[in-house]
């Protein structure tokens, strides 16, 4: 595989573009809204620059990514010599099927589509394209450049081909790859949003504060980072996007969004990426527990 299109530069269209082109595949990067293009890049250059003041690579590295990737506005820019399509845009099931119909028209026979969705059924996804065997969840952790795992996702319909293909895809980008079936949430979601949701409930129910919950997970549990500051680096529009999926789809109270999390949202409160969420990233090197 020489050439990639990632559709969405958003928190994780940007990781995934910059991984791939660090990697010298040919990358076009795909939105619909200009600003978020420019974001984007902005977003790869810092990136490409703490990297560097790390030693990690060179200028010349940097150079390089920086010419191996094109962002466009355009979904023309995917082509029947695109060899693989990944699509990391709303986590909402018609705006994906309507995206995936587009991808299937504009793509070769040979390009794989895969998605990079935290929750939504693959199988959905492919029985919108003609070709549902070319079809495969690949789902990339946030921050993309630092994390290790990709969660692989193969539905009914996925050619076991395509599976070993996008598993050797993945080691080639130094990336740990694990195949899991297409239930809701698959794995690494129906463990973790329940969690961030029993956190929120926490906060809702005054057991503790933002920082209280978050060092307890932290300090007792090992966690890297405490389940609000997660939520709110994974921005909390998605949390609850993740959520409605798995109490559609599940059926269970566990996975009813929570409250707060939903007041949140509609306030336009969404964490990091808004600057505000169950921190205060004003300053982003030292965010502040907002008292609930
Ligand atoms: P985001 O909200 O940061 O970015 C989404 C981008 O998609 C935006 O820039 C938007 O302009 C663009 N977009 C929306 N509709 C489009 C269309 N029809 N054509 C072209 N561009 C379009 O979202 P984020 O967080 O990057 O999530 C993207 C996907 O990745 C979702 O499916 C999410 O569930 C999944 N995901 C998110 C993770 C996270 O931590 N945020 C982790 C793993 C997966």
């Amino acid at each position: 595989m020489k050439s990639i299109a990632v559709i969405g530069s958003g928190t994780m269209g940007t990781g995934i573009a910059q991984v791939f082109a660090q990697r010298h595949y040919k990358v076009v990067l795909i939105d619909s809204n200009e600003e978020a293009l420019e974001r984007s890049k902005r977003t790869i250059e810092k990136s490409l620059d703490i990297q560097i003041s790390k030693e990690l690579i060179s200028l010349e590295d940097k150079e390089s990514t920086l010419n191996h990737l094109i962002l466009s506005s355009d979904l023309h820019s995917i082509n029947s010599s695109t060899d693989l399509v990944i699509e990391a845009i709303t986590e909402r099931l018609e705006v994906k099927q309507d995206v995936f119909k587009q991808m299937d028209q504009l793509s070769g026979p040979h390009t794989i589509l895969a998605s990079n969705t935290s929750s939504i059924s693959i199988h959905k996804l492919s029985e919108v394209t003609s070709d549902p065997s070319r079809v495969i969840g690949m789902h990339f952790m946030n921050p993309v450049p630092r994390m290790p795992l990709v969660e692989i996702i193969q539905s009914k319909s996925t050619d076991v081909s395509i599976v070993d293909q996008i598993v050797q895809l993945t080691n080639d980008l130094d990336k740990i790859p694990v195949v899991v079936n297409d239930h809701p949430g698959f794995v690494s979601n129906r463990i973790l949003m329940p969690m961030i949701n029993e956190a929120i409930e926490c906060l809702g129910d005054g057991v503790a504060t933002v920082d209280g919950i978050d060092q307890v997970m932290k300090l007792g549990m090992s966690h890297p980072m405490g389940p609000l500051f997660l939520a709110d680096l994974i921005g909390l529009d998605v949390c609850k996007f993740i959520l409605d999926v798995l109490y559609k789809e599940l059926h269970k109270e566990k996975y009813k969004s929570h409250q707060l999390l939903d007041q949140l949202v509609s306030e336009g409160h969404l964490g990091r990426k808004t600057n505000r969420g169950f921190y205060d990233y004003t300053n982003p090197k030292n965010p502040k527990p907002i008292s609930f």
